[in-house]
């Protein structure tokens, strides 16, 4: 099919069906233009919690699904590509976690929504880059934190809380490939560019960053801000809707060290295109399933993130 018949045919079976296609700004381009929600993985939960829909498409990362499932079990959940993980969920097995928080009974535990289900069913309260910092200055000073599974993100919220948080020593792929010697040269060729950093990333890129900041929050900064140039150090798929919201402003992807390409993409996202996305609204197939004890279990420190969030 002609890629914008294919479009029109999405968004006809979304109607059709009562499903509604919530869509992380990571996705390719033609994906973002389907969405009926774009967001973040804060707006992403937080939009599956309030949604009248009988289904939920989620493109995005598995455990984007699985956290939309949790919050609405009664709900259809599909995603277009089941092998679409995330290599920071996946270092943090459960059964490892598990043992870690065993051997620190005396921790509250904090997780970044970048999890499995079974992680969150280990955890006291969930937090994503939009609100890791707000949430983790309303715990009392005094409780002890374990604060899984990004090493990065729970550096950064240490450095800026002047907590002492136990730390998982998890990563994103994508995230620790910026090139801090490529960022550097960009600031040279650009000199009143803003950088723009995702959490994510290592403390010597963040360091070099004007601001740093959740997806939303670098797209908020940039379509505020007098600044017209900006060099983005996150998943460059933020780029398209950067350049959308702000048609007269300049973008410059920072690239991955060891590559050759201008861009930073992660793979996994990118498995999702829009010929499975049609494919699975089509047959309703690809359908999330969470076990209900652990699903239950998940939901608590889930619910808690939404209402310490508001
Ligand atoms: P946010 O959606 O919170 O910006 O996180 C980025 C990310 O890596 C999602 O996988
Ligand atoms: Fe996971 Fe990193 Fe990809 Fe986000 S960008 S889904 S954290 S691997």
């Amino acid at each position: 099919m002609e890629k914008e018949t294919l479009k029109a045919e999405i968004k006809r079976l979304a109607k059709e069906k009562n499903a509604v296609i919530m869509v992380h700004y990571y996705q390719q381009d033609d994906i973002q233009d389907v969405a009926d929600v774009i967001g973040d993985s804060l707006a992403l939960a937080q939009k599956a919690a309030d949604t009248q829909a009988d289904i939920i498409v989620l493109c995005g990362v598995h455990f984007m699904g699985e956290t939309a499932k949790i919050i609405c079990p009664d709900k259809k959940v599909l995603v277009p590509d089941m092998n679409a993980g995330c290599s920071l969920a996946d270092s943090c097995p459960a059964d490892e976690f598990e043992r870690f928080v065993k051997e620190h009974p005396d921790h509250m535990v904090v997780s970044y929504v970048n999890t499995s289900a079974s992680v969150k069913a280990l955890t006291d309260v969930v937090v994503t880059s939009s609100n890791a910092r707000k949430i983790i200055e309303m715990i009392p000073e005094d409780t002890k934190i374990i604060f899984g599974p990004d090493r990065n993100l729970g550096n950064y919220i240490n450095s800026t809380t002047g907590r002492n948080m136990l730390l998982w020593n998890g990563a994103c792929h994508v995230h620790e490939q910026f090139s801090v010697e490529k960022l550097v040269e960009l600031k040279k060729q650009y000199p009143s560019a803003k950088v723009l950093a995702h959490p994510e990333c290592k403390s010597v890129i963040l360091q070099l960053a004007d601001v740093v900041g959740s997806t939303q929050a670098l797209l908020n900064y940039a379509t505020q801000s007098d600044a017209t140039e900006f060099l983005v150090v996150t998943e460059s798929g933020i780029l398209h809707e950067m350049k959308r919201k702000n048609p007269g402003k300049t973008f410059i992807p920072v690239p991955p060290a060891d590559s050759t390409c201008a861009c930073n993409e992660c793979n996994f996202m990118r498995l999702n295109t829009l010929e499975k996305l049609y494919d699975c609204l089509l047959h309703e197939s690809n359908e999330i399933h969470v076990d209900e004890a652990i699903r239950e279990k998940a939901l608590k420190p889930i619910l808690k993130m939404l209402e310490m969030s508001k």
